[in-house]
């Protein structure tokens, strides 16, 4: 049912645990099944230099938030705002239909996180 890629990032997920230092933290939870995600985002220079995740779901939210994670670190806010869940599943090879709302955690995890941080620094948040 998941690619190697889902399988790996699954079984050594990337970036796992908490930065003390972090410029921005967010929980997020899925309405569709309760499971969350939470997110660590240190910024420099409007640039994501350290990422880390907690996420207390299922394989699919585990291989997702971990990629993701991979996928933005180093990148300029701007960069990382437009990561979409679609981006995210097809660097992970594909993730079934009904698998695709894990993978909605960390686009929006990092989407929060990224506007809790603007909002701290006394700028409009992103809505799109
Ligand atoms: Fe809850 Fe996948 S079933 S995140």
């Amino acid at each position: 049912m998941y690619t190697k890629t889902v399988m790996d990032h699954f079984q050594n997920p990337r970036n796992v645990g908490e930065l003390p230092d972090a410029d921005t933290v967010v929980e997020v939870g899925s309405p569709e099944c309760g499971d969350t995600t939470r997110i660590f985002l240190k910024i420099d220079n409007n640039r994501i230099v350290d990422v880390k995740f907690q996420t207390l779901g299922c394989a699919a939210a585990i291989a997702s938030s971990s990629m993701a994670t991979e996928m933005i670190k180093g990148k300029t806010l701007e960069e990382a705002w437009k990561l979409t869940n679609h981006d995210v599943a097809d660097a992970l090879g594909g993730l079934p239909e009904k698998k695709m709302h894990c993978s909605m955690l960390a686009e929006g995890a990092i989407r929060q996180a990224i506007n809790q941080y603007r909002t701290k620094q006394g700028l409009a948040p992103w809505t799109e």
